[in-house]
C-alpha cells in the first residue's frame, strides 16, 4: 500500500481507501483503490477493491484522491486516473447504492474525466484532487497538485454541480523550485482550541492550512495562512522552504486529513513506507503501512500545528505502569518493565533545573537533522541526550533512541529532538537515517514531554505535546517479541528528573480481519 485516499465518516462508519497493488508487494503501473471500514479507527475490516483501472480515463491506474460529502449526505470521490494516453486526469465516482452501509461498490461517472490536463502541463504532472470546500457564492472548490518548470503548483478549480469544473485564472498557491506537489490538502483550523471543523468552514475564527507533498524529498510540508474565497487567494504566513514546517520529520508522506463530525476533530493519516530493500519487500510479501491516526489542530501560538494520537488508542491499552519523580543521573538507564515493550504506548516528561549550565549553540542556519546524526545518543552532552530507548536488546546492541538535548544561545534556550535509528538493527542494507528537529517549547517553564508508540517495526514519537513528530521504521533482529526492552535514559552530565511516566501494553488491533465490523445504525 501507499497513500491513504478518501478518508471519511459516513453514517456511523469510518472509511479508508488507499493506493494498492492487489497483485504484488510493490508499487506497480496498475494501481487500485482498496477499501477498509471501521467503527473506531482502530479495528478495520477489508472490503472489495473500490476503484479499479478499467476505463479509457483510468486504464493505466487509479491514483490518489479525496472524498467529499455533498448536501443530502451524498459522498462522492474525485481521483486521478491515468488515461489510455498516459495523461493524468481527474475523475468522479459515486456509491452505487447509498443504502449499503459500507458503500462497497463505486460507480464511475460516464462523462469522465471531469477535469483534463491543463495546456502546458506535462502529462504526468497533474494529480491528487483534494476534498472540496464550498463557499457562499454557491461554488465548490478543489485543488490539484502539479508543477511547471520545477515550480510546485496547486491548481484551483471551481464547480457549481461537481461535474463541470473550471480552472481559476490563478492557482491557490505556487512555489518556485519545489518540484511537483503531490497529495495537497487544504483545510481550516480553529484559532482557538483543539476541535476540528468541516472543510467548508470559512470564518474569522479559522486559519487555513495548505499541506503539500514534495515528491523530490518524499516529505509533507505545510503552511498556515489566510484564505479568502471572495478574492480566491491564499496568503501563507510561512513560506514553504525545505527548512520549514513538516507534519513529521521522519517517514510520513502523502498524508490526508478529514473532519470527524462524531468527535469534532480533524484526523490525519499518512503512508509510512519501508526502510528495508525491495528484495526484503518481495520476501515478506508486502510493503507500506498507514500511520496511527492523529488529531491535528493549531497551536495556541498560531505558528504551527499540533498532532496527537487519537484517544481511541485507549481501547488497546492494558497493564498500565507509572512512575513519578525519578531522578536520572548521568549514565542512568531505567528499564520500563511490566508492559509488552514491542507493542507499547509510553508517555514521559522530564523536568530540568540549573539550565544556565546548558551548552551554547547558535541555532541559526544549522540543520537539526545533521546535529542529531553527528551527536547521536552515545555522545555525551550536558542536558542530553535524555529520552527513551525503544526496541532495545538486553545488551543495547540494538536500540532506537528518541531523545532531547537542550542548548542556550544569548540567554535563550532551545530544545532539539532526535530519533536515532543508527543502532536499530544489526542488519545491513537498511535505511537508518537519523531524524532531527527543534521543539518549540520553553524549557525554563515547560517540562519536556515525549510520547512514543511502538509497534514492531514502527516507532511514532510526539515531542512537546505533539509539536514535533517523528515516524521511524526499524527492523530489529534481537529486540523482537519478548526480547525487546524499553528504557528511559540520560546520557548527559546534568541530571534530569522524570516528573511523570505512564506506559501501557498495546493489544493487537483487528486489522484486515473480516467480520469485525457489524453495521450499527
Ligand atoms: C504519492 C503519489 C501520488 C499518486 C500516488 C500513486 O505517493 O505519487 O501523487 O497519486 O502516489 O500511487
Amino acid at each position: 500500500m501507499n497513500d491513504p485516499n478518501g478518508p471519511m465518516y459516513y453514517n456511523g462508519v469510518y472509511h479508508l481507501f488507499y493506493q494498492h497493488n492487489p497483485f504484488g508487494p510493490l508499487f506497480s503501473d496498475q494501481m487500485y483503490w482498496a477499501h477498509s471500514v471501521s467503527h473506531d479507527l482502530i479495528n478495520w475490516t477489508p472490503l472489495d477493491l473500490a476503484i479499479a483501472p478499467t476505463q479509457p480515463f483510468d486504464i493505466n491506474s487509479c491514483w490518489s484522491g479525496s472524498a467529499t460529502i455533498l448536501p443530502g449526505n451524498k459522498p462522492v470521490i474525485l481521483y486521478t486516473g491515468i488515461d489510455s494516453q498516459n495523461r493524468q486526469v481527474q475523475n468522479l465516482a459515486v456509491p452505487k447504492n447509498l443504502s449499503d452501509p459500507f458503500l462497497r461498490e463505486w460507480v464511475k461517472y460516464t462523462g469522465n474525466p471531469v477535469i483534463n490536463l491543463p495546456d502546458g502541463i506535462q502529462h504526468d504532472d497533474f494529480r491528487d484532487p483534494t476534498t472540496a470546500w464550498f463557499a457562499d457564492d454557491g461554488k465548490w472548490r478543489i485543488i490539484v497538485g502539479s508543477q511547471k518548470d520545477k515550480t510546485g503548483i496547486a491548481f484551483l478549480y471551481q464547480s457549481a454541480d461537481f461535474v463541470n469544473w473550471t480552472r481559476h485564472e490563478s492557482p491557490l498557491h505556487e512555489v518556485a523550485g519545489t518540484g511537483i506537489w503531490e497529495c495537497p490538502d487544504f483545510f481550516p483550523v480553529m484559532i482557538d482550541g483543539t476541535n476540528g471543523v468541516d472543510t467548508s468552514v470559512m470564518s474569522p475564527t479559522v486559519k487555513h492550512v495548505l499541506k503539500v507533498g514534495l515528491f523530490d524529498y518524499a516529505r509533507d510540508y505545510y503552511m498556515i495562512g489566510d484564505y479568502s474565497p471572495e478574492k480566491e487567494n491564499y496568503v501563507p504566513k510561512n513560506e514553504l522552504t525545505l527548512g520549514t514546517l513538516r507534519y513529521d520529520y521522519g517517514k510520513y508522506y502523502a498524508s490526508k486529513s478529514f473532519f470527524d463530525p462524531v468527535k469534532n476533530r480533524r484526523i490525519l493519516m499518512a503512508w509510512v513506507n519501508e526502510s528495508d530493500s525491495v528484495a526484503d519487500d518481495i520476501a515478506k510479501g508486502w510493503s507500506g503501512l498507514q500511520s496511527f491516526p492523529r488529531s491535528i489542530w493549531l497551536d495556541r501560538n498560531q505558528k504551527q500545528l499540533v498532532q496527537w494520537p487519537i484517544e481511541e488508542i485507549e481501547l488497546l491499552h492494558e497493564n498500565e505502569v507509572s512512575l513519578q519523580n525519578e531522578n536520572l543521573e548521568d549514565g542512568s538507564l531505567h528499564e520500563i518493565q511490566g508492559i509488552t515493550a514491542w507493542q507499547a504506548d509510553v508517555k514521559i516528561s522530564f523536568k530540568l533545573t540549573n539550565l544556565e549550565v546548558a551548552e551554547e549553540l547558535d541555532p541559526s542556519g544549522i540543520d537539526p537533522q545533521l546535529i542529531c546524526s553527528e551527536m547521536d545518543a552515545s555522545k555525551k552532552g550536558k542536558f542530553g541526550p535524555f529520552g527513551l530507548l525503544a526496541l532495545a536488546s538486553h545488551d543495547l546492541t540494538e536500540q532506537t533512541a528518541i531523545f532531547f538535548r537542550v542548548f542556550q544561545n544569548n540567554g535563550r534556550y532551545f530544545v532539539l529532538m532526535c530519533s536515532d535509528q543508527s543502532r536499530s538493527s544489526t542488519r545491513n542494507g537498511l535505511d537508518k537515517t537519523t531524524y532531527g528537529a527543534f521543539v518549540d517549547i520553553y524549557p525554563q517553564q515547560d517540562e519536556i514531554s515525549l510520547r512514543t508508540l511502538i509497534d514492531h517495526s514502527i516507532v511514532e514519537s510526539f515531542g512537546g505535546g505533539g509539536k514535533t513528530c517523528f515516524t521511524a521504521r526499524v527492523y530489529p533482529t534481537l529486540a523482537i517479541g519478548e526480547e525487546a526492552k524499553l528504557f528511559a535514559f540520560n546520557n548527559g552530565t546534568e541530571s534530569v528528573v522524570i516528573s511523570e511516566l505512564s506506559a501501557w501494553s498495546v493489544k493487537k488491533a483487528q486489522i484486515n480481519i473480516e467480520e469485525t465490523v457489524v453495521y450499527r445504525s
